[in-house]
Order: structure tokens, then C-alpha cells, then sequence
């Protein structure tokens, strides 16, 4: 079924506004080896849904390690790792059928990706993705990608800043989803130590961010994970960290401006590689911070 853009705009608005409020959640990979995501399900403090990342590839995985997870019915959310999602390619058939198995076994309430490029040729890029370009021409590829994307995947999909260390660029990340927001009205997943990490590589005050332009209302998930600061000589570099506490100056972010984000669904602590004493203390501060949040919306 082919849908004009009025029509396909239409159709992700529905979606969006059908997207249930899930609260505070783990990032964490599915084997549950570090962190040990399950001592977080049915106890304090306890996650409201799981977030796992996963390869097109790995649905015999998925099934074996978080069965019981899909049997009971335990909210999940799916985070791709191969989709190019800057650029207007379309996907090979295999991928996308792989992709629609995983969503059909898990039934994630949506997924989301960050806005790069993933696969290169036959080269996997993983966490050395290659983020878009901000100039007009990329949000009209983002744009038509997503669109194809919403037609060829059967489940909801946000968009997500990627991490930036280097960036060629005609507008600020900010004004980018805004003009993409302004085309599609996506929901976008917020992932504050990619906009911290960008604002730092670019030159521009990562501590006191300026968030002009940024469509904040179209944000339904955010990520909060720790930063690594690597200081060489005069040179600093920030990475997002998953292993590390979550950082104050992601605290601080997400407390100055989740008033804005009026239509936020979830927050997800990425903990990938994180101990379990690590995770338990970025949960509590999480379900003391803003549960409350979510609870106006029950
Ligand atoms: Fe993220």
C-alpha cells in the first residue's frame, strides 16, 4: 500500500498519539549478564519496560534469552542497530523481513534509531556510525526515509540525535529536527549525552546548552547515560558512556526542560556494560527525580 505524504502524516500522527506512557526503564542487553536487568522486574526499584538493542540478525537470540519477558506480556521497546537512516537507500528485503520478525515476536511499543549511517557497503559501523550532514538536503533524505521506513516496518518509528564528534554542517543539530519535525511530525527519541557530546565537538557550551529551535514537544523518549571525558593537553573529548553513573550534567538537562516535553512517553537509563550497583543507583535517582512525572499521567 502506497500513501501520499498528507495520508502517510496522517497515519504517524495516530500512531504517535496512541504510543502509551511506559515511565522509567533499562537499556541493557538481553542476556541480562551486566547489568542483571531482571533484579529490576517485580522489584524495587523497578523498571516499567526493557529497551534492547538488537541486530536484524539475532532473533534466535532475542527468543532465547527474554522469552518469558514476551510471554507475560512485559513492555519492551526495540532499538535497531543497521537501519541508514540519513540517507534515502532503500533497505535490503532480507533486512526488512528479519526486522518485521523481531517486531512481530517482541511486539515493542515502538522503535527508534539514531539518525546516521549504520552499514557501509557490506561494512558494519556499530557505534562508529557515521552521523548525517545537517544541511537541507539530509532532512529531505531523513524525510523520505522515514517515510519509506513507516510503509515497510509495522511498528512505530522514532528518530534519535546521533553522537557527533565531528560535524560538517549548515544549521545546528537543533534547527535540524526542527525542520524535520516541521515535515514529518515524528516522534524523537532525546538522547542527552549524543546533544552534550555534539554541543562539546562543535565548539559550543555543552554545560549551559543553548536549546533554540529544538522541537522539544515531539520528544517521546529520552536516554540518559553517563559521559566519558578523555582531557589530552588543552583537547577534551566526551563520549556518551552507557557503563558510567549517569552523568549530573544529564541530570541537570533533563530537570531544567522535561516541562517542555509535553508529550514524553518514557525514560530510558542506557546501562549497557553497567554494574548492577551502578544501575540500582541511576534507577532510584531516576524513580525519585521523575516518577512523579509520569504519574500526572495515569
Ligand atoms: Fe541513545
Amino acid at each position: 500500500m502506497i500513501l501520499n505524504l498528507s495520508a502517510l502524516i496522517k497515519k504517524l500522527n495516530m500512531k504517535l498519539s496512541e504510543i502509551p506512557v511506559l515511565g522509567i526503564g533499562m537499556a541493557s542487553d538481553v542476556s541480562a549478564v551486566q547489568p542483571d536487568f531482571r533484579k529490576f522486574i517485580d522489584q524495587e526499584p523497578e523498571i516499567s519496560y526493557l529497551n534492547f538493542g538488537a541486530h536484524y540478525s539475532q532473533f534466535e537470540r532475542i527468543k532465547y534469552y527474554i522469552q518469558d519477558l514476551i510471554d507475560r506480556g512485559f513492555p519492551l521497546v526495540f532499538h535497531p542497530i543497521n537501519f541508514n537512516i540519513s540517507i534515502n537507500s532503500k533497505e535490503d528485503q532480507y533486512v526488512l523481513d528479519a526486522i518485521n520478525r523481531i517486531v512481530e515476536y517482541t511486539k515493542p511499543k515502538w522503535m527508534g534509531q539514531d539518525i546516521g549511517i549504520w552499514v557501509y557497503g557490506k561494512q558494519y559501523l556499530g557505534s562508529y556510525l557515521i552521523p548525517p550532514i545537517l544541511d537541507m538536503i539530509s532532512i529531505n533524505e531523513v524525510c523520505k526515509k522515514y517515510k519509506y521506513l513507516s510503509q515497510n516496518v509495522n511498528c512505530p518509528i522514532l528518530l534519535e540525535n546521533p553522537p557527533v564528534y565531528f560535524s560538517v554542517e549548515k544549521m545546528s543539530m537543533n534547527t535540524f529536527f526542527r525542520k524535520i519535525v516541521d515535515k514529518i511530525n515524528c516522534g524523537i527519541i532525546l538522547d542527552i549525552g549524543h546533544l552534550i557530546g555534539y554541543n562539546q565537538a562543535t565548539g559550543r557550551d555543552y554545560k549551559n546548552i543553548d536549546i533554540t529551535d529544538f522541537p522539544f514537544e515531539n520528544v517521546i523518549e529520552i536516554h540518559l547515560a553517563g559521559l566519558q571525558y578523555s582531557q589530552i593537553g588543552e583537547d577534551l573529548n566526551i563520549i556518551d558512556q552507557h557503563a558510567y553513573p549517569i552523568d549530573d550534567l544529564c541530570w541537570d538537562f533533563l530537570e531544567m526542560h522535561i516541562h517542555k516535553m509535553t508529550n514524553l512517553k518514557a525514560i530510558t537509563l542506557e546501562q549497557e556494560f553497567c554494574s548492577n550497583e551502578v544501575a540500582f543507583n541511576n534507577l532510584e535517582k531516576a524513580k525519585f527525580l521523575f516518577k512523579p512525572y509520569f504519574l500526572n499521567y495515569a
